[in-house]
């Protein structure tokens, strides 16, 4: 086995180099448990567990352990101080993490340099979110363990570059590459493997399974798509999200207006108009999580090769038979 490949399952204590990623909707504790029971390794998305899903945070912690002996992860969006709320709320999930005994913190946006000297006085890793060359190189100087490479097949919030040329770009980097976008099935799974990457995140494809709470419609949208029906907007977080092309995502159209566009542009203003584009977009997708007349679903380019809904464990069961290591 490779050893960035090693590495990383050490990292994570997983016995496939297979995540899946936080979701907002998706996370659900079941499925979250589910993905590190079977071999795989889940990770929490915080206001998922908590306003979507409805656990307050530790008892969703306990839940996820009640159906797991298996770690997981737990992610943090780091806005900055563009919402003090938001920041307190974060420092307090991350202090609950670290008490329930959670060893993998994977970090998006911000700067994760305070979580990085928390993590490291407890022994917890830190993977970080990266859309290229230039902030993976500096989140390896912030002391992070790992980075997520997020190419721009993903679902969610997608990135701007090819999974191989982040491995053009990164791969004699001295810390684990984890490819996030696209993966469909066991056979894109292999491929990023064989391209050098040491494990690889899903979205879509664990959306498609039985222990993800989201409506049926949802699931069988993502079964029934093509890689061609996914298309791309700003107006839910201020840059690219992958979604499925329905009437409800093409009603609005799907470009930003101009004053959201000239804030974008400015370095000072970006985060208050992604805050605003956030806060919409969160209420329509808690909408479409449990009702199938709203049809906000994202998924990634990965929707081609997804040809059911399964089980977790047959899904892992099936990238695991193929996985050559
Ligand atoms: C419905 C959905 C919601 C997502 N929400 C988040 C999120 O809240 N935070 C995050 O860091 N990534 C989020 N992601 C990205 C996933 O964690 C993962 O990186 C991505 O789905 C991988 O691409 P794939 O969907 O093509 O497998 C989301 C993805 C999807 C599909």
């Amino acid at each position: 086995m490779k050893n960035t490949i090693q590495q990383f399952l050490k990292d994570t204590g997983a016995k496939i180099p297979l995540v899946c990623g936080p979701m907002y909707p998706g996370s659900n504790p079941e499925l979250i448990a589910a993905v590190s029971e079977a071999g795989g390794f889940g990770v929490v998305q915080p206001v998922s567990l908590t306003s979507l899903y409805g656990h307050d945070f530790r008892e969703g912690l306990r839940l996820i352990k009640k159906l797991t002996n298996q770690p997981f992860g737990v992610n943090f969006t780091i806005f900055g101080g563009a919402n003090k709320k938001y920041h307190q709320q974060m420092q307090e999930w991350m202090e609950i993490s670290i008490e329930e005994g959670v060893k993998y913190f994977l970090t998006s946006l911000g700067k994760p340099h305070a979580i990085v000297n928390a993590a490291k006085q407890h022994g917890i890793k830190v993977y970080h979110d990266v859309p290229n060359k230039k902030v993976a190189l500096a989140m390896r100087d912030a002391g992070v363990d790992g980075l997520n490479c997020i190419n721009w097949r993903g679902g969610g919030q997608t990135g701007i570059q090819s999974a191989e040329k982040f491995m053009e770009e990164l791969h004699d980097i001295d810390i684990p590459l984890i490819c996030a976008g696209g993966i469909g099935n066991a056979n894109d799974f292999q491929k990023v493997l064989d391209m050098g990457y040491a494990g690889a995140q899903l979205g879509t494809r664990f959306l498609a399974t039985k222990e993800c709470i989201i409506t049926n419609g949802y699931k069988q949208a993502i079964v029934d798509s093509k890689e061609e029906d996914i298309v791309w907007t700003k107006k839910i977080a201020g840059n690219n999200s992958s979604l499925i092309k329905t009437k409800d995502i093409m009603r609005g159209g799907l470009r930003t207006g101009p004053v959201i566009n000239f804030m974008l542009r400015q370095p000072k203003l970006k985060k208050y108009a992604r805050m605003y584009l956030m806060s919409k977009g969160i209420k329509n997708y808690s909408k479409t999580t449990f009702d199938d007349s709203v049809q906000f679903w994202q998924a990634g380019k990965g929707v081609g090769n997804i040809k059911s809904i399964e089980t977790v464990s047959d899904v892992i069961k099936e990238f695991s038979q193929d996985w050559q290591h």
